[in-house]
């Protein structure tokens, strides 16, 4: 049984990337459970917190390390990573000596409905993780454009070359954990 924690950029709803990742997700076989990390509570970091006790971030703290490997599903906000996404990675490395996305399993998903994914974000958030040893997946991207144009009015995704895609996608990215 591998678990995977879900990360989405957007604090919005609705969420074009909520969408997105949860489609995603809804592709794993029954043998992988998903828990969603919810972000949207946590206190901005600074490292004077680290002699606290913060209960929201020991809550993402142990369900990130409990995880065999992350989903993040990303907007891109001023053609950059969303201070959100930042904030957890930082949450999550930190206190020194505790980072707990050393070797850690990411796989980074963004979605916009402009005609560039969000790619600058995605390629944001790599460069973050990697910096500090996450095992980011390379080999296989999704930056969703119009992404938008892919989702139904409950916003679900129903446009079916994205699916096939985002399937596709999902295939890979759990062929890579088992290895
Ligand atoms: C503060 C802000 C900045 C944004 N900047 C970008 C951007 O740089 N590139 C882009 O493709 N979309 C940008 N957008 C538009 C988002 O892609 C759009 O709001 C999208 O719906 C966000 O995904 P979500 O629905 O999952 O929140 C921005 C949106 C906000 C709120």
């Amino acid at each position: 049984m591998k678990n995977i924690a879900l990360i989405v950029g957007s604090l919005s709803t609705p969420s074009i990337n909520r969408a997105v990742g949860e489609f995603i997700v809804a592709q794993f076989p029954e043998n992988i459970s998903v828990q969603n990390v919810q972000i949207g509570d946590l206190p901005l970091y600074t490292q004077n917190l680290d002699s606290q006790e913060i209960p929201a971030y020991t809550r993402i703290r142990q369900q990130l390390q409990t995880a065999d490997a992350v989903l993040i599903v990303s907007p891109e906000h001023n053609r950059g990573i969303p201070a959100a996404v930042k904030n957890v990675i930082d949450i999550a490395s930190r206190p020194f000596g505790q980072n707990l996305w050393q070797g850690k399993k990411v796989a980074i998903v963004t979605a916009s409905p402009g005609a560039y994914g969000g790619i600058n974000a995605g390629l944001q958030i790599r460069q973050s993780l990697q910096s500090i040893g996450a095992d980011v997946l390379t080999s296989s991207e999704v930056f969703l454009s119009r992404a938008n144009t892919a989702l139904n009015d409950a916003y679900e995704v129903s446009d079916e070359r994205t699916a096939g895609f985002l399937q596709k996608f999902a295939t890979a990215f759990l062929a890579w954990i088992e290895k």
